[in-house]
């Protein structure tokens, strides 16, 4: 999607109001007005005027909400145009803000460009299946310009990210993913450096190593920087993201029926650091970033991992694995590791970890926990607020880090039978020594059917909290 400021409006328009007596102000008729006044009342609908050309639209804006929420009555709202648009092939179209509230063409846009999504790479009649939408454009007094270029590149950064959770692992390998992060860093202006199988092994990254054994692929580790000649941070704010390209459980082989189908979405965190490292670098945003992504596929093979296997981590902690699919953790816990050097300020990692997090929230909001402190924790959830991609925190209590005590090893890979998502946070959290947040991300990043602005999937949930979080943090400082 291509969105720029258009200083003289024509074409089709698209009028964000507040009443019938604003309609004037968008060319209305008295007629029209009339006719408008009976439609409005079947409730919050696109009403399409001039019906044979079709050239002008009204989206009222619901004024009795509160900001968050009329934000994302916007953003369906968008949905709702995006559809009439593509139904009338329109490839472009310009919107006018009327309403009071200076947001409103900005949500209404990103509701209609996140809809207008597709991953189309493998359809052979792709031309054909291709939305019409291709630009948005906004009246001069509807949007600044800071704001255009901030939603082009955040709409961008969701584009790439769902492109790389669509992806199959016949396409997405680990190296192959770490050649896509490469080419999105030439684009978005990061570094990238990828560390191979052998520098891993030289390095002992044994919870990567162990859950690559089933593979006949490499694993890769890759590191990707954004850092602005003046930053306001001086330690750097490190983003890990699970990059597991392929999740068949391993040996302990995924034992629901189904549940594997979509399990090339297990390097949605991997893929959401990337989308966040790009927005980072186009926005030249005045914050050292460093972004980690540990990836490999997670298969049965003749030399997999098996359970009881005991491993040693890269951290030096032995850990028994008595599940071969709590993968997710071994490798994140090798990242987190590493993640020390940089003597971070703050660790935030987003990782596909636990079906638990899924059944406890389903696909409303993030699952997040922690040990970072109370203002960061309620600046995250303040951006989840306004960007609609929610935060719930689980309590990191010691009881359930006592659920991994294992009789061999310093820890086992696995909790009980219960409190699956903060076990899983628990293990993290023994390899961290910084401020940190773990965001699961298992029942968001991936939909079976489309869902509002969400098609089907990888959702790229959680990519505007996070940018949204930073591009804050920032200010903050200033
Ligand atoms: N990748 C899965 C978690 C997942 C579930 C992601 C649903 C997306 C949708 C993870 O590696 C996993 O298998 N977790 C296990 C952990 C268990 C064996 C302790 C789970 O949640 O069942
Ligand atoms: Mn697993
Ligand atoms: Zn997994």
């Amino acid at each position: 999607m291509f969105f720029k400021i258009q200083r003289n409006p024509k074409g089709r328009l698209v009028y964000i109001v507040e009443g019938l007596h604003q309609l004037p102000l968008a060319g209305c008729s008295k007629e029209e007005t009339a006719f408008v006044a009976q439609r409005q009342k079947n409730g919050q609908g696109i009403i399409e005027l001039n019906a044979t050309g079709g050239e002008v639209f009204l989206v009222f804006r619901e004024q009795k909400e509160a900001e968050a929420q009329s934000a994302e009555t916007l953003r369906k709202q968008g949905v709702a145009l995006q559809k009439v648009l593509n139904k009338i092939r329109a490839e472009e179209i310009t919107i006018i803000n009327l309403s009071a509230n200076s947001m409103a063409a900005f949500h209404l846009a990103e509701g209609a460009a996140l809809a207008n999504y597709q991953f189309l790479k493998y359809k052979t009649d792709a031309k054909k299946l291709k939305n019409s939408l291709e630009s948005i454009y906004f009246a001069k007094e509807s949007l600044n310009l800071q704001l255009v270029t901030q939603l082009q590149v955040i709409m961008d950064a969701v584009y790439h990210v769902r492109d790389l959770v669509n992806e199959p692992l016949q396409y997405l390998t680990a190296e192959q993913f770490a050649q896509d992060i490469t080419a999105i860093g030439k684009e978005g202006r990061f570094r990238v450096q990828v560390l191979g199988k052998a520098k891993l092994e030289q390095m002992n990254m044994g919870g990567i190593l162990a859950v690559n054994r089933g593979s006949v692929l490499p694993p890769t580790f890759t590191i990707m920087e954004h850092r602005p000649a003046k930053a306001l941070n001086k330690k750097p704010i490190v983003l890990i993201g699970k990059g597991i390209v392929y999740d068949t459980g391993g040996l302990s082989l995924k034992p629901t029926k189904n549940s594997m189908d979509r399990m090339k979405c297990d390097m949605s965190g991997g893929a959401l650091v990337t989308g966040l490292m790009y927005m980072a670098g186009q926005l030249d945003l005045p914050l050292h970033l460093i972004a980690l992504v540990p990836a490999t596929e997670n298969r049965p093979g003749v030399n997999a991992y098996v359970p009881g296997d005991v491993i040693k981590m890269y951290s030096g902690t032995t850990v028994e694995v008595l599940n071969t699919d709590a993968e997710g953790r071994l490798v994140l816990a090798d990242a987190l590791h590493y993640a020390k050097k940089y003597q971070p300020e703050l660790v935030l990692d987003f990782a596909t970890l636990t079906g638990a997090a899924a059944h406890a929230i389903g696909d409303a909001g993030i699952v997040y926990m922690g040990n970072a402190s109370e203002a960061i924790k309620q600046q995250c959830c303040a951006s989840g607020f306004r960007q609609y991609e929610r935060l719930v925190e689980f309590p990191l209590w010691k009881e359930y880090g006592d659920m991994l005590q294992s009789d061999i090893a310093d820890l086992k890979n696995i909790g009980g039978p219960v409190g699956g998502a903060v076990t899983a946070g628990k293990f993290l959290e023994h390899f961290t020594d910084y401020p940190w947040l773990h965001f699961d991300i298992a029942g968001v990043s991936f939909h079976t059917a489309a869902k509002d602005y969400r098609p089907y999937g990888g959702t790229a949930y959680g990519l505007r909290m996070v940018a949204d979080f930073l591009l804050h943090y920032g200010k903050r400082r200033e």
